[in-house]
């Protein structure tokens, strides 16, 4: 049985039981085999877009002899029409919204995203709605000392209000035990940012003041 570090297992957790999902970017595959060895997906495929992880992914799949299949793609450009759920974990906010923002309609047969960015939440959260998906759920978990998001999201229209984007709109109403330690360490990665940030760039200086703005007010 496979063993997840604390980070993949908040991931698997917002997984819907008896998914059908592709896991973009699996890497070592952990993730993939333990959704099968778990029953929480019925079918598992796990993608990447490097010859290196995917061999590395098929090892392991063979070690622990469970059915799932890999597919060496770049983001969701091979997503089988079977997929509901499209997993990505651990890579750089940018990164995920290229993936689905210039091939939406790759996403046409999945209900179901479930994402933990790595940055740039306020823009994945900002341009995934845009897509027609709403957040069901999130969650944070604290891995070696860094606190991640992971975030499900559903297929569905629902306006998500531009101070949400910065400080995640289920976050803040469930209030977690890692909330304000979030809100705070967040706070803090912007204020270093405005210190280094040169004055040329003031539009930018202006939306990191708000923003530091609406999350101490949230902390309040
Ligand atoms: C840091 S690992 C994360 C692995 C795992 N998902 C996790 O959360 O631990 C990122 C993986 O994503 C892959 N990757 C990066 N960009 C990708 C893309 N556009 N499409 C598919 N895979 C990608 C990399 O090759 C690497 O294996």
């Amino acid at each position: 049985m496979i063993l997840l570090n604390e980070r993949l297992k908040a991931v698997a957790q917002l997984v819907p039981k008896n998914a059908k999902v592709i896991d973009v970017g699996c890497d070592h595959a952990y993730l993939s085999i333990y959704l099968k060895q778990h029953h929480i997906a019925t079918k598992v495929v796990a993608s990447d877009n490097k010859e290196g992880p995917l061999r590395e992914a098929q090892k392991n799949i063979k070690r622990e002899k469970v059915d799932v299949e890999t597919l060496l793609a770049d983001g969701v450009s091979k997503i089988p029409d079977d997929i509901d759920t499209v997993v990505v974990s651990g890579m750089g906010g940018g990164n995920i919204i290229g993936m689905f923002k210039y091939t939406p309609e790759k996403l046409k047969n999945v209900k179901t995203l479930v994402l933990s960015p790595n940055n740039d939440l306020i823009r994945v959260r900002k341009e995934i709605s845009k897509l027609g998906f709403y957040i069901e759920d999130e969650t944070l978990v604290k891995y070696k000392n860094i606190i991640y998001v992971v975030m499900k999201w559903q297929r569905g229209k629902r306006r998500i209000r531009k101070k949400e984007c910065i400080y995640g709109p289920i976050l803040a109403k469930k209030k977690g035990p890692l909330f304000q330690e979030y809100l705070s360490s967040s706070i803090k990665q912007k204020e270093l940012l405005l210190k280094v940030l040169p004055k040329k760039y003031w539009l930018r200086r202006i939306q990191i003041q708000h923003e530091i703005k609406m999350l101490k007010d949230i902390l309040k």
